[in-house]
């Protein structure tokens, strides 16, 4: 019951909002790739920059780099992708830029849900219309694996000095006390309709 429930709720939010037309099987499969390829790319380029980072000086070192360097590093990627745009987003963000629009929020409740039911998908593909243009938009999992604890666990257990750039560089902060395995956020692909469509 509680489940019917749910997924009514769930049809009604995206539904009404966001879903006018249903994905045709092209789509979806176009927007998964491209998608995907968008995320490999943002994820590389932070995955090589954090690990050199550490190896310079660990954490400390790492949070430091980190801290400025996310953001910019987002804008390259997505200066490289041109058409497509790729972000991270969490419904509780470190840096605001990273906030959740109501969509976004929907997904990340969807995703929740679905992983406490061992059932997380690899991926989820949402249609919307933006100022007038449609876009798809590719939603892929982030999921808290222990070596992500340095920066993101339980303040008790995290290293001072790494607490202490958090504070100053995000007074306002709220990606700290996550469990390994618990959903962190999601890539977010942003697909304009036409880059899915003919042939
Ligand atoms: C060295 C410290 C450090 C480690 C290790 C780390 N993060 Fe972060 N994380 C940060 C910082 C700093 C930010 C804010 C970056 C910015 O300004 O955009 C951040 C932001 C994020 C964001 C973007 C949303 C937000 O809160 O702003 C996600 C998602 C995320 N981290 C997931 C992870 C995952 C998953 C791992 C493990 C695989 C991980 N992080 C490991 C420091 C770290």
């Amino acid at each position: 019951m509680r489940g019917a429930l749910a997924l009514l709720v769930a049809l009604l939010l995206t539904g009404c909002t966001h879903q006018e037309k249903p994905l045709t099987q092209k789509e979806r499969e176009r927007a998964a790739s491209i998608g995907q390829m968008a995320v490999k790319r943002l994820m590389g380029e932070l995955k090589t920059n954090l690990g050199t980072a550490l190896k310079e000086g660990g954490f400390p070192k790492a949070i430091e780099f980190c801290a400025g360097k996310a953001e910019e590093l987002t804008a390259k990627v997505n200066k490289e992708l041109v058409v497509v745009r790729v972000k991270r987003v969490s419904d509780k963000y470190r840096n605001p830029k990273n906030r959740p629009d109501k969509l976004d929020l929907a997904v990340i409740k969807e995703f929740k849900e679905k992983l406490k039911e061992g059932k997380l998908p690899p991926y989820e593909i949402k249609r919307i219309k933006l100022n007038g243009k449609e876009y798809l938009v590719y939603y892929k999992p982030i999921l808290v694996a222990p070596f992500c604890l340095n920066c993101h666990g339980e303040p008790t257990r995290m290293n001072p000095e790494v607490l202490r750039v958090i504070k100053e560089k995000y007074p306002q902060d709220r990606a700290l006390g996550y469990r390994a395995g618990q959903l962190r956020g999601v890539f977010k692909v942003l697909i304009p309709e036409e880059e899915v469509k003919g042939g």
